[in-house]
């Protein structure tokens, strides 16, 4: 099989090193890839939202299946384009894309369908969203609704903080049009879990849940960031939650979807918060997570492309193969300054040893190669990750791998996945 992967960070780095270990795949390429990812697959020199070219590249190169990472892509209708052509896409199209392309159109679907989710209302009029926030109550959430590169969700203490946030969103367009509209929705507290499970159009199946460490520094303080680290599995996400999960929340979702005239195939990405009153859709992606992905495949058992492949062609699953008992943990390590302004260009040392190590894999986020040395390209520039027999022994691991890597300003979380091995309560936000 000929197999393109469309992204080029430590999330494609993962699907890449996970695509090349298939005993299915005779030629494996990424666009635009990255320096790691380059150690297994053919780097192509096209963006990861040039649509028009990736579609020129995969009928070209007769590529059998194209992987899509990231999610503007997508959004964009990538997968309509090369399903056009007559090339298998695992990743939806776009208007079943829009289930995180619009934060509106995801919440009215879960309203319609009975599936759980926080209280809400959507706007377009500020004075509206201020009066029903005050109807919520403080604290409440103001989302924007289109894609706001993560940072489209403004969790709000007071009333006061409320109105800057419906100001910030649909009066100063801090989100450009994705704040035009906004979701204001009831403010939930518990454990939060991110979920991935596999649709192939028709229906779905359960991969495994992994926790992401949002903000930029130990303790959850700080700004949020794309991600500074992840574990999986969840020990709160057991089984059972899982089947409810399963029942509830994403088989429903992917039957509305396919009612609905956009059936959905690809990787699904429920963003959960385990409530006293049970799980609540905090939102949905339209592909896998980063930093969550990195910890998934490490410990995912077996080939992952036939998966892939029942996902993409709308065919039934393959037989699943139980995910062994060990844990993993990805550790993110970031440019001094991240995630404001960072320099880039500057020499990373170190990265064979922390690979060496037993159960690590260092994958690439930010790097870029300059007169052949390994330089930073970008805010998060390695994604450090290990497996190991439990949490612990993985966490260890994974920080005695980041002790190798050095670059000027380098910065990381310590506590990634340790809160879940001392078990304590989430803090309050
Ligand atoms: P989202 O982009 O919708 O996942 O929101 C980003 C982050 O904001 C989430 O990971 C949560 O930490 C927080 N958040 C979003 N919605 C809520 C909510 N209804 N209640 C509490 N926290 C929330
Ligand atoms: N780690 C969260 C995300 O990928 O959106």
């Amino acid at each position: 099989m000929r197999i393109l992967v469309v992204g080029g960070g430590a999330r494609e780095h993962a699907l890449v090193w996970k695509i090349a270990q298939s005993p299915l795949v005779d030629a494996l390429y990424a666009a635009p890839g990255n320096p790691g990812i380059a150690r297994h697959a053919a780097c192509v020199p096209v963006a990861a939202d040039a649509v028009a070219d990736l579609v020129a590249f995969a009928t070209r190169e007769r590529m059998d299946l194209v992987v899509v990472g990231p999610e503007a892509p997508l959004v964009a209708g990538l997968a309509d384009r090369l399903e056009a052509a007559g090339v298998a896409v695992f990743g939806p199209g776009a208007s079943a894309a829009r289930i995180e392309g619009s934060k509106a159109f995801a919440k009215d679907l879960m309203a319609r369908h009975g599936v759980p989710t926080a209280r809400f209302a959507t706007f377009d009029d500020p004075p509206r969203a201020r009066r029903y926030c005050r109807e919520l109550g403080a604290p409440v959430v103001v989302k924007a609704d289109g894609l706001a590169a993560g940072k489209g969700a403004l969790v709000c203490r007071t009333l006061a903080e409320a109105d800057e946030a419906v100001a910030e969103c649909m009066e100063r367009r801090a989100f450009g049009t994705a704040g035009a509209t906004v979701v204001v929705e009831e403010f939930l507290t518990g454990e939060e879990v991110s979920f991935f499970a596999l649709a192939n159009g028709a229906d779905a199946t359960p991969l495994a849940a992994a926790q992401d460490h949002k903000t930029v520094f130990d303790g959850d303080r700080g700004p949020n960031t794309g991600g500074m680290g992840a574990f999986s599995p969840v020990a709160a996400f057991d089984a059972a939650l899982e089947k409810q999960v399963m029942e509830t929340i994403v088989r429903p979702t992917i039957a509305a979807l396919a009612r609905e005239g956009a059936p959905y195939r690809g990787a699904l990405f429920a963003g959960l918060m385990l409530t006293a009153d049970g799980p609540r859709v905090l939102e949905f992606n339209c592909r896998f997570g980063d930093p969550e992905c990195q910890a998934l495949v490490v410990r995912a058992p077996g080939d992952l492309v036939p998966a892939l492949l029942a996902a993409a062609r709308g065919e039934p699953w393959p037989a699943p193969a139980a995910w062994p008992a060990r844990a993993a943990v990805s550790v993110t390590l970031a440019s001094g300054g991240y995630p404001g302004k960072y320099a880039t260009g500057l020499p990373i040392e170190g990265v064979d040893a922390a690979a060496a190590r037993p159960g690590v894999t260092v994958f690439h986020a930010g790097t870029a190669l300059a007169g052949g040395r390994l330089v930073t390209a970008g805010g998060r520039v390695l994604s450090v990750t290990a497996v190991g027999e439990d949490l612990a022994r993985a966490i260890a691991a994974a920080y005695g791998a980041v002790g190798e890597i050095r670059f000027e300003g380098m910065h990381h979380r310590t506590d990634i996945g340790r809160r879940a091995v001392r078990a304590e309560a989430p803090p309050r936000r």
